[in-house]
């Protein structure tokens, strides 16, 4: 899995003294930076349609114990009020930002910003915080900054892991040069330094070496510091977009013919030429030509690369760090179509294909180990082309499960799961608990989708992989009046079952490796006083009244990486005259005082249904045992508190493999067979230029599954020693000493791509993906946010950040 770090950016809206609240989960494992705004929204609703039954039932963690009453913690109330503190902040601002430095520090540092728009100039104020003690108590630390105005949209850049490194970049209007402040002792103290160029994004950590720095200027100039912003250099120049690879490598496309801005940039789009470095800029190769966009997803970098038509784009992967590349056999899509990684590490990638039109749906497709062959996983996925949004999560505390939306046939939303990879997906079961007074009683998850058309949905899905098989989403049950007011739901084995825990939508946390949650109810019209807890995995919630006097609560914070007992409530109060920034840390170690010991846990085997079954619990060929904490232990797990788990391998089964090329899954079955359109034809396939024949009985080995013996299924490559087309890259113009002559080939190509086009699409309708002259072309190269282990959220979003123009192109391009 990738360590980058990036922070958390969020977009803002602001209108100055305009309150509401936003937070945007990192893509990556702890997202570190959240941003609180004052206002209040008006809400429009969604109908959601009937739902289907799902048609199996399984086995619960937590139904037993839920028979017992739940017992009532005694005394909590004063031991709590004795560790509540409150901190009223001076301060005016209609924004707050918080970013925790460091794991495990309980550093947090706190900007506000107060800023009015006076036509182009901008005119504003910032402060900033700084908290040692989880938020308990803050320091007003303007000063170290000489009062120096924040930039409020990429202000802070907090180092990668424990680094303890900060940067501030200061407001352009301040003057006529950026200054930037600098601190490498988690914000105790900050040097300044003044830039030779003006950023347009945050300033980005090379993630292996956090002295290494990196930022494009406003004027599209790469600049690089390899001592902590105290130099800089400029090591190249027109960059419209880069990212760190793996082992310091730089990527970057530049536009040879003059510029990244907008319109130039749009007009030469597929013009761009793809480069990297590993020197750290000192020197460039060229890797690829006529390049839409790239992106890095685990070890995989993808490229989009136009044919010569230049109308249409085909997405190439290479695993060895852009040296060679590979067409992705991936169905062809028309130009206003897009591709984007949803999800990826060193295995395998989820990728979706948009459908053609403005259908709002598309294909979910997995890959195989080498970023290749793809195989159809799930249709009618949801991702609209309006807003980009998505449902498709990565359940982190179950290894193999993913849950997403698809778009039923009758127009409803349907959240759907899977728990092996995207094998197979299924609607989710009715929650055992909660009435349902319709017919139909699945349960729906709100994730993106439903914040983006504004339903009252407060917050995402949430998962902590140190909090096994825990799950914390809104939720509805039934019919569209019950989408008015979602309700929190859990699930404690990883998705399998669910129950309804708290009613109305909520604020939640997960803290101490998931021993204590906690949440708020979210009600941005009224002021709130009570916290709510649960020791038990969210059946039985206690509630604690925090304050006397009642505060606009705007969101939660705690350290990410959910070990924390420190949570703080963030809001405001009002006075006659204005709203002041309050924040309420409750500390819990007091009521879980005791710390667990070895008979507070108890065995439990994830993905377990049928504990007859030899092969239950196997799940991508191996089966794991946790430990996880009784329900009834009401005992701390502690900060070092980590994940016990015994995996043991399973025997191979059908399951165990994908189709393979040429293949497809028959209907609700295992059994892959031979696409009717190859029967009696030798598989013969392209692979790094040369022609490679397939000898195979149709299966092949899921991604990183690690299932030994039972059955084998024969497969075999053999190299025809004939040279073919692999790849689009235009290899004269490379710098590399490729040698024979390119012309004659892309005019193959072209042909091949023509009939392909016609062909493919029937092809692809029919049958799972895996054809043999499949061409795929597509548009923009989306990053999805959600996704985990992606280097590159930035393609569109922190690149966004002062650059909004060209983020509404790709929009509109998303959009046709
Ligand atoms: C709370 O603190 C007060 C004073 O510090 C102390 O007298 C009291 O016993 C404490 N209560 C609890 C429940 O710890
Ligand atoms: C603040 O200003 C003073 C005086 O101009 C200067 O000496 C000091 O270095 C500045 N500090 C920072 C962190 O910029
Ligand atoms: C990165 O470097 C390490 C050690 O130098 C090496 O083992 C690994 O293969 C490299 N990874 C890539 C993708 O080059
Ligand atoms: C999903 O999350 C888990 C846990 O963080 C991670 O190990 C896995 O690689 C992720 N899957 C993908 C496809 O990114
Ligand atoms: C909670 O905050 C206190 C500082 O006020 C800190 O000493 C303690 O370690 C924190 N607890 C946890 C579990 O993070
Ligand atoms: C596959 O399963 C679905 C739902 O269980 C069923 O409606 C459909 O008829 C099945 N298809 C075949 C070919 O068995």
């Amino acid at each position: 899995m990738s360590t980058v770090f990036c922070c958390v950016l969020v977009v803002l809206f602001s209108v100055a003294l305009c309150m509401d609240f936003k937070v945007r989960p990192s893509s990556f494992r702890r997202s570190q930076q959240t941003t609180f705004l004052k206002s209040h929204k008006s809400r429009n609703l969604l109908s959601l349609k009937d739902l289907q039954e799902p048609d199996h039932v399984k086995m619960k963690r937590s139904e037993e114990s839920a028979q017992n009453q739940c017992q009532s913690l005694h005394g909590y109330d004063s031991t709590l009020k004795n560790n509540t503190h409150t901190h009223n902040f001076n301060d005016l601002s209609g924004m707050v930002s918080l970013a925790w430095v460091g794991d495990g520090t309980g550093v947090l540092l706190v900007l506000t910003t107060f800023q009015v728009p006076l036509f182009i100039m901008r005119f504003g104020q910032s402060r900033l915080y700084r908290s040692e003690d989880y938020g308990k108590t803050f320091q007003d630390i303007t000063d170290l900054i000489n009062n120096t105005f924040i930039q409020t949209e990429f202000g802070m850049a907090i180092g990668p892991e424990n680094s303890g490194k900060v940067i501030l970049t200061g407001d352009l209007t301040e003057g006529r040069v950026t200054k930037i402040f600098s601190s490498v002792d988690f914000g105790k103290s900050f040097v300044t330094s003044e830039l030779p160029f003006h950023p347009l994004m945050q300033i980005t950590y090379n993630p292996r070496d956090s002295n290494i720095l990196m930022v494009y200027s406003i004027s599209y100039d790469l600049w690089l510091s390899e001592d902590f912003g105290a130099s800089w250099r400029k090591i190249h120049e027109t960059v419209c977009l880069m990212k760190w690879g793996i082992n310091d490598t730089i990527f970057l496309t530049t536009n040879p013919s003059g510029s990244c801005s907008e319109w130039l940039y749009f007009s030469d789009r597929g013009m761009l030429e793809l480069r990297k470095s590993l020197d750290y800029g000192k020197t460039f190769k060229t890797i690829g030509s006529r390049i839409y966009s790239f992106g890095l997803g685990g070890r995989f970098v993808f490229a989009t690369i136009m044919s010569d038509s230049g109308s249409t784009r085909m997405i190439h992967v290479s695993v060895d760090q852009g040296e060679t590349w590979d067409m992705a056999q991936l169905p062809t899509v028309g130009h206003e179509q897009f591709y984007s990684i949803l999800a990826a590490n060193n295995d395998m990638v989820f990728m979706h294909v948009d459908e053609p039109g403005d259908s709002s749906i598309g294909t979910i497709y997995v890959s195989d180990d080498r970023g290749i062959v793809f195989s159809k996983c799930l249709e009618r996925h949801l991702y609209t082309t309006t807003g980009g949004d998505t449902d498709f999560t990565n359940i982190t505390s179950l290894r193999g499960v993913y849950m997403t939306s698809v778009l039923a046939m009758d127009g409803s939303v349907q959240t759907v799961i899977t728990f092996n990879q995207g094998g197979e997906w299924r609607p989710l079961q009715k929650p055992w608990n909660g009435e349902c007074d319709s017919t139909t009683c699945s349960l729906h998850i709100h994730a993106s989708y439903s914040i983006s058309i504004k339903l009252n949905v407060p917050m995402q899905p949430l998962s902590e992989p140190n909090a096994v098989g825990l799950i914390l989403a809104h939720g509805s049950v039934g019919g569209a009046v019950y989408v008015l007011s979602p309700d929190v739901y859990v699930s404690d084995d990883g998705g399998y079952t669910w129950f309804q825990a708290l009613k109305g939508p909520h604020h939640y946390a997960i803290l101490d490796s998931g021993g204590l949650l906690v949440a708020v109810e979210h009600n941005p019209s009224q002021p709130i006083s009570q916290i709510k807890f649960s020791t038990d995995e969210g059946q039985c919630w206690h509630v604690h009244k925090f304050t006397d006097d009642p505060m606009y609560f705007t969101g939660l914070a705690s350290e990410p990486g959910a070990r924390s007992m420190n949570i703080s409530l963030w809001g405001y109060r009002e006075t006659v005259l204005n709203q002041y920034w309050v924040s309420v840390t409750v500390d819990f170690r007091q009521l879980l005082s005791r710390d667990c010991q070895e008979n507070d846990y108890i065995e439990w085997l994830a993905h377990s249904s049928d504990i007859s079954n030899p092969t239950d619990g196997c799940m991508l060929g191996y089966k794991e045992r946790f430990l996880r904490l009784r329900k009834d232990s009401v005992c701390w797990n502690g900060w070092d508190f980590i994940v016990t788990k015994e995996p043991t391998t399973c025997p191979c089964t059908l399951t165990d493999f994908q189709c393979d090329f040429g293949f497809y899954h028959a209907e609700n079955s295992s059994v892959c067979v031979e696409q009717p359109e190859l029967i009696g034809h030798s598989l013969e396939f392209c692979l790094h230029g040369r022609k490679e024949h397939l000898q195979t009985s149709g299966y092949r080995k899921i991604p990183g599954d690690h299932c030994e013996g039972g059955i084998t299924p024969e497969r075999k490559e053999i190299d025809l020693s004939k040279k073919c087309v692999s790849n689009l890259l235009r290899t004269k113009l490379l710098t590399e000493e490729h040698s024979f002559n390119s012309a004659p080939i892309i005019a193959v190509v072209i042909a091949v791509l023509l009939i392909s086009a016609v062909a493919g699409v029937i092809f692809i309708k029919k049958y799972v993906c895996g054809g043999r002259f499949l061409v795929h072309r597509y548009s923009v190269l989306q990053q999805h946010a959600e996704a985990n282990g992606i280097d590159g959220v930035d393609d569109l979003d922190t690149l966004e950040g002062g650059k909004t123009h060209y983020h509404d192109d790709s929009d509109e391009d998303l959009l046709e």
